[in-house]
């Protein structure tokens, strides 16, 4: 069977103050076309996994939005995390939430915060995946050309060789590297040698455990003792303790930089990760001046910005060029486009005066 595990718990504090700890991104409607990222998300996979077989991972506080957003979600598949302890905790524990029902099960793991453009191509390519997974004991990411040295993404050298090729395009990962600096991400993209990690993972349930297992020994080891309370009415204080002896780590520095089974299919379906707001400005419908704009908002001689403000706002803007104005919730935001990697420290400034 095949299963789909989306992870929702990120607070997506480079898109604020749109994304806010009460109010993250993914459950923002950021394409402004009415659905939320979570929605989209889950609306991409439909005709690839029944809902029966989704689960969300997010914190607990979300449990409520997730079931507003997603309000065909049985409740007990939306698994509550006390803490974000980044994404190989949220792995393991649906990983073994999934295996209880199911060792052998294909899953699917996504992020909330991707857009996609071709979504026929994007079923196609996962779909391809999840066949090569059944029968094949490898870790599959999936890889996207990428367009410029960006520091926020993991970066995958492949052998193409005949013998590490696995029918249905698959290529052994030679090298995995997380978030490089960025004289290193320059050379990955100069090489032309290189795909970017698109955080879209397909594997079996057996399979990812064992590497749990393999590279990270401490969460495995806290999952498996508990692992018989998962789907019960145990599962919630489980999870609690559990979580408070996790450390907090992501799956690409815990498994996917290690793991020597590690497939990368190249994909390209138009994707991009909403993580900034200079990744809206890049996908966003743009004005005949390069502005990408969601509000009631008149520019007079500007160009080149991202303005996201609430519709019941008029806003008029004279004489800016490359800025994001943004507004959400009584806060705005005044930032250059190219300043906007500071978004994370001004979250960091606002809380610590709060
Ligand atoms: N449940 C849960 N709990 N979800 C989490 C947590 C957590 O503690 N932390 C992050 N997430 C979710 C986010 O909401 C997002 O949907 C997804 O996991 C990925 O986390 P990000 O924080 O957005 O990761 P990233 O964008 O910096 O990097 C990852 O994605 C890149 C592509 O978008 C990595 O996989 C990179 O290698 C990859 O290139
Ligand atoms: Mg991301």
């Amino acid at each position: 069977n095949t299963y789909l595990v989306v992870m929702a718990g990120g607070i997506g504090s480079r898109f604020w103050p749109f994304s806010r700890t009460h109010h993250p991104k993914q459950f923002h409607d950021v394409m402004g076309i009415g659905r939320s990222m979570l929605q989209l998300t889950i609306d991409r996979f439909a005709e690839i996994c029944p809902i029966e077989n989704v689960f969300v991972v997010t914190n607990r506080d979300y449990h409520d939005l997730v079931q507003e957003h997603l309000p065909q979600l049985p409740s007990d598949q939306i698994l509550g995390e006390p803490i974000g302890r980044n994404t190989a905790p949220c792995i393991a524990y649906a990983s073994y939430r999934i295996a209880q029902r199911d060792p052998q099960a294909t899953i699917i793991v996504s992020p909330a915060d991707h857009a996609v453009v071709n979504e026929e191509e994007f079923r196609r390519v996962i779909r391809q995946a999840v066949d090569a997974a059944r029968s094949n004991d490898v870790l599959i990411t999936l890889g996207i050309q990428p367009s410029r040295p960006d520091t926020g993404y993991g970066y995958i050298q492949y052998m193409d060789d005949a013998d590490n090729t696995l029918p249905g395009g698959l290529f052994k990962v030679k090298t995995f590297t997380e978030k490089p600096n960025l004289e290193l991400a320059q050379m990955f993209i100069s090489s032309g040698d290189f795909l970017w990690n698109s955080g879209l993972f397909v594997w079996r349930a057996d399979v990812i455990l064992h590497a749990f297992r393999q590279y990270l020994s401490d969460i495995s080891e806290v999952f498996e003792e508990g692992a018989t309370q998962l789907g019960t009415t145990q599962e919630e204080g489980f999870i609690s303790e559990a979580y408070s002896r996790c450390r907090n780590i992501s799956i690409d520095y815990g498994v996917m930089e290690k793991a020597d089974n590690v497939y990368v299919l190249p994909a390209d379906f138009g994707w991009s990760d909403l993580g900034t707001w200079d990744s809206l400005h890049r996908i966003g419908k743009r004005d005949e001046c390069n502005n990408v704009i969601d509000g009631d908002v008149i520019l007079y001689d500007t160009c080149e910005c991202v303005i996201k403000t609430p519709s019941e706002r008029l806003v008029v803007v004279q004489g800016l060029d490359g800025y994001i104005v943004a507004e959400y919730d009584n806060v705005l935001l005044i930032c250059k486009r190219t300043e906007e990697q500071r978004v994370k420290d001004f979250v960091a400034d606002v809380k610590s005066k709060k």
